[in-house]
């Protein structure tokens, strides 16, 4: 697949996912073997009123590229100066979220709001692709609701665009998460437009990988699966070139690899911040594992790392012994 001047073949993409695709959470996820990551949406005014928190959501490093980042609004002239932000904090390339279905989001017109007008759409997407050189791509849902499935219009119109790959979350943004998502749509978009597509959507085995490229698509987005199983993109990895499922990481693996990215947790966003901001990922480091309960509430309450660490290895001696609690 080719997003202007990045050329991967079956690309495995980590999910935008706001708190936690994070610079900490997509270093981790490219050394697990996510090929492209992407940030957490940002608004466009928030980033052209210099605001702080909007800021350090763009921030990128070489170790985690090709990176996109995520931009959002429906403001036309603030599109465009945001991506001219976006590009200069060292983007590959800029997607648009034209899917996000939250409430205050998707009914001031902004993500998923995007679909209920596809002049307002394409005018957004022109925007973006007035502010920058860098490619566009656009990320969103089959329709607004069951009666406006319009993904089949959609991505013939961003190829027109030149929009370099379109990533579609197969829900409509009535469905929110509820439902499974419908992979059936994948084939029809293919047949529609020439666009590169990105799968995306309750994928979250190897297996699961396999099937959305046997269906013709491109690429691969992984998000909450990526929370559960960091590793995911290197076991889907070997599983596509081999055919084999690996066994779940060692504990003492994951117990090395969630310290390692609480650290960088800390070390982005501070102490309190940090440590706070990771409580979401103790539940997929840790799963599968019997008599946790314990440990995963005394992690949620500790607030300084020092303590979190010792108790993670204290866990982890008893584990080796046969006597975790
Ligand atoms: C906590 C969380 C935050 C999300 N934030 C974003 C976001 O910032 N931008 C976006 O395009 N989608 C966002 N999403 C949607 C995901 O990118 C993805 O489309 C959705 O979770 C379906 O994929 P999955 O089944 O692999 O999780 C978010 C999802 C979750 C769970």
């Amino acid at each position: 697949m080719k997003i202007g001047p990045i050329e991967i073949d079956k690309p495995l993409c980590l999910a935008p996912m706001e708190d936690v695709s994070n610079l900490p959470f997509r270093v981790m996820c490219k050394e697990q073997g996510a090929d492209i990551v992407y940030t957490e949406f940002t608004n466009c005014e928030a980033l052209i009123r210099n605001v702080k928190g909007a800021m350090r959501k763009i921030q990128v490093c070489d170790a985690e590229r090709p990176v996109a980042i995520q931009l959002y609004g429906s403001g036309e002239e603030s599109m465009e100066q945001a991506t001219e932000i976006a590009e200069m904090a060292g983007a590959d390339f800029i997607d648009i979220n034209c899917g996000c279905w939250v409430k205050k989001v998707a009914h001031r017109g902004d993500g998923a709001g995007l679909l209920r007008d596809l002049n307002k759409f394409k005018a957004v997407v022109q925007s973006v692709q007035r502010g920058t050189k860098l490619p566009v791509t656009v990320k969103t849902r089959l329709g607004w609701d069951e009666n406006s499935y319009v993904i089949l219009d959609v991505a013939p119109m961003l190829e027109d665009l030149g929009v370099q790959a379109l990533t579609v979350h197969c829900r409509t943004r009535k469905q929110g998460y509820t439902g499974q998502a419908d992979w059936n749509w994948l084939a029809r978009i293919k047949e529609a437009s020439k666009i590169p597509l990105i799968a995306n959507g309750d994928i979250n085995t190897p297996e699961d990988v396999k099937a959305c490229f046997d269906l013709g698509c491109d690429g691969v987005m992984i998000g909450r699966g990526a929370i559960h199983s960091p590793w995911i993109f290197r076991y889907a990895k070997h599983y596509l070139k081999t055919g084999e499922i690996l066994p779940e990481p060692a504990f003492q693996e994951r117990v090395e690899m969630c310290i390692r990215h609480l650290k960088d947790s800390v070390a982005h966003r501070g102490e309190s911040r940090g440590v706070k901001a990771f409580r979401r990922h103790y539940q997929g480091y840790l799963s599968g594992l019997r008599d946790i309960k314990k440990l995963r509430n005394d992690l949620m309450t500790l607030e300084e790392v020092a303590p979190i660490i010792d108790r993670l290895y204290r866990f982890l001696d008893d584990f080796e012994r046969g006597e975790a609690a």
